[in-house]
């Protein structure tokens, strides 16, 4: 494949940034994008050019730190997939492709199409910690009782790999989807209940201070989540915060 590549580049933070175009031939359709930008950086090598960064580490869509904003969607054009994840037989041969950083006000550019989303971390260390019985007394985890339908919303919250993209896809670059996935894998859960009602108040406020912004339930950010975190999660959230706010 023969393809045309426009790319976000950006010194640093404080750069003015821009698109640049690139040529790139005799990708093979079944190389992942980042294979694709890994030959990409080593021409622009070859020919004396700084190699575009960007982020990731696992490649098999576990990470979360592959973030690119491929033709206008988060992770591209695939569904349920992460960009590591994502081949290039989802693209044509002579097909230009457009690949900038998700942007944010919360994710503020460090270079390329590398974002700084240690905002993320932050609203997880303001949920503070779960309880755990170290008295000599514990209760074995599995003698715990937890109805099946529980536990399997619990798991399927937990999938959230804190990419970003829900943030990246949302018109107000709000950050509900990726939040309410971490209040409810611990709020669906027994051993998350104790500290439940300071969790999503603590997080709710440290995500409003970092610049996220309001969700208006448009639901893009559940189409392009490569983890298919679900929307009840942001209404189970919304019950949460409303039951935390009237305890007080
Ligand atoms: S909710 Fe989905 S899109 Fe948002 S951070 Fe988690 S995995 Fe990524
Ligand atoms: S590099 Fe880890 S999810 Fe893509």
């Amino acid at each position: 494949m023969n393809l045309t590549l426009k790319v976000w580049r950006q010194a640093n933070a404080k750069a003015k940034g821009n698109m640049e175009n690139y040529s790139i031939a005799d990708i093979s359709p079944d190389m992942s994008f980042l294979e694709m930008m890994d030959v990409l950086n080593e021409q622009l090598i070859g020919q004396g050019i700084d190699p575009i960064a960007f982020d990731h580490d696992c490649r098999e869509g576990i990470c979360g730190m592959c973030s690119m904003f491929i033709n206008g969607e988060a992770h591209g054009p695939d569904r349920l997939v992460t960009t590591c994840q994502l081949h290039m037989r989802k693209f044509k041969d002579g097909d230009t492709i457009t690949i900038e950083p998700f942007r944010a006000l919360a994710f503020p550019v460090i270079k390329d199409l590398t974002v700084d989303r240690s905002a993320f971390d932050r609203v997880q260390q303001a949920g503070g910690f779960v309880s755990v019985n170290t008295s000599g007394n514990t209760q074995d985890a599995n003698a715990i009782p937890i109805a099946k339908h529980d536990a399997d919303k619990a798991f399927d919250a937990a999938a959230c790999i804190g990419c970003g993209a829900c943030v990246a896809s949302c018109k107000n670059a709000s950050a509900m989807l990726f939040v309410s996935a971490k209040v409810s894998q611990y709020a669906l859960l027994p051993q998350g209940k104790v500290e439940a009602t300071d969790r999503v108040m603590n997080m709710v406020k440290q995500m409003d201070e970092e610049g996220f912004g309001n969700c208006t339930n448009t639901g893009a950010c559940e189409v392009e989540c490569p983890k298919g975190i679900s929307l009840e999660n942001i209404a189970r959230m919304n019950r949460e915060y409303l039951f935390a706010s009237l305890k007080g």
